[in-house]
């Protein structure tokens, strides 16, 4: 396959780490939405797994002179894509501390990405977190090309284990088609469509 026929790369980052997180399954979700809509490469990032330390590199990630092991294999991992829908919760009115550790790690492998963010909480369905992770993004030179703001996304959830599911709502699934439509558009106008 050539460059011209790859498709971009969507990595869906997967923000929260704790166990029992309704994040995974969200994500798993909508993975399978961004699959089905046949325009992307999908890969799942998991923060779990990668399972970074607190930032602790002595230079500023922008030289990318990384020093740790972990933020090597991160850098690789961000590189590659082209893409990103952020999957993350709404902690004391913000986004959580994990998200924020990872985007700190590096700065050239997210910056003039279009990323969608598929947020989620209460009531509030993470629209605060939302709000306050779009500042740190522009601060790397990414473009917010979509939002998928999910209500009582915990009610949403069933099952056990590795076989939860979550079952959006009409509207979420309509939100996860405009995000997809957005980070394609996107894509188009920064050039980046199969040329990376
Ligand atoms: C530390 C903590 C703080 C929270 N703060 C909020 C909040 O400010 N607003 C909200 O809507 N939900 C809040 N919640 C509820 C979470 O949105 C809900 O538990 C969600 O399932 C967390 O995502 P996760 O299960 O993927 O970790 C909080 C949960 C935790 C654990």
């Amino acid at each position: 396959m050539t460059d011209a026929q790859r498709r971009p790369l969507l990595q869906i980052i997967v923000a929260s780490t704790r166990p029992g997180r309704v994040g995974e399954p969200i994500a798993r979700w909508f993975g399978d939405y961004a699959r089905e809509y046949e325009a992307f490469d999908v890969e799942i990032v998991d923060l779990a797994d990668v399972a970074l330390p607190m930032f602790a590199e002595p230079e500023h990630p922008r030289f990318a002179r990384y020093t740790l092991d972990s933020t090597k294999a991160f850098s690789a991992t961000i590189a590659r894509a082209d893409a990103f829908a952020i999957v993350f919760p709404e902690y004391n009115h913000s986004y959580n501390a994990a998200l924020k550790n990872a985007l700190d790690h590096l700065n050239q492998e997210w910056a003039r990405k279009p990323v969608a963010l598929v947020s989620y909480g209460g009531v509030a369905a993470g629209a605060r977190a939302a709000e306050a992770l779009i500042p740190v993004l522009v601060g790397l030179q990414m473009v917010v090309a979509g939002t998928v703001p999910i209500p009582f996304a915990g009610q949403r959830v069933s099952g056990e284990g590795e076989a939860r599911t979550f079952e959006p709502a009409p509207e979420t699934e309509a939100g996860a088609k405009a995000a997809l439509d957005g980070l394609g558009s996107w894509l188009e106008i920064l050039g980046l469509r199969g040329a990376r």
